[in-house]
């Protein structure tokens, strides 16, 4: 995974959630919560279910590529009752588009991936030693996100805002 260019993952949907060696595969990855090998990889899912459970089970992976910094393009869910949806160009353009390196620059990544930046940043200056050593020898520190790509001024502020804050908050804590 973390030397592929892009990041397809497809599971069955059992009881509402993803399959459990899907599951077993983060949890064995639970390191890549804070120090990721995936950053800036197009990531991209596929589920299967009789009926239910789709939604929740794309909620948690979608939530996962966020933790993992890769940049979340979209995903297929088929049940008993769209057989006809199908993987196509136009589903995955944004996936192929972000294989090309390159393309990462026009990202603009949400409120939700920039607080969860800034707070494994917290982590890392704060809590986690060796997090500082992964986030400074690869750069993080100094960046708004993991790489340059678009984030608009009120995005910058409250994000900014965020981290003076949490920052505030665990530091202190940390010296009582
Ligand atoms: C343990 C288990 C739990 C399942 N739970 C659900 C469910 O919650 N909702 C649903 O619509 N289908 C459920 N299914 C059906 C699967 O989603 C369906 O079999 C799957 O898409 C196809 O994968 P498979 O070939 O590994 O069975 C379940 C199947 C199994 C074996």
């Amino acid at each position: 995974m973390s030397k592929a260019d892009g990041l397809i993952i497809g599971t069955p949907v059992y009881l509402r959630q993803i399959s459990g060696y899907l599951k077993m595969l983060i949890d064995r990855g639970c390191a890549w919560y804070h120090r990721s090998p995936l950053v800036g990889k197009p990531i991209f899912f596929v589920t299967s279910t009789q009926v239910s459970g789709s939604k929740q089970a794309l909620a948690y992976l979608k939530d996962v590529s966020i933790q993992w910094g890769t940049i979340y393009t979209g995903a297929i869910s088929r049940t008993m009752f769209n057989f006809e949806n199908e993987v196509t160009p136009e589903s995955i353009s944004k996936f192929q588009f972000y294989m090309d390196e390159s393309n990462k620059k026009h990202f603009k990544p949400s409120m939700k991936q920039i607080f969860e930046f800034y707070t494994q940043k917290v982590l890392a200056i704060h809590v986690l030693p060796l997090d500082l050593i992964f986030w400074t020898e690869n750069g993080y520190l100094d960046q708004r996100y993991f790489y340059k790509c678009k984030i608009n001024v009120f995005k910058r502020i409250i994000g900014y805002a965020y981290f003076r804050m949490l920052s505030h908050f665990i530091g202190k804590n940390k010296s009582q």
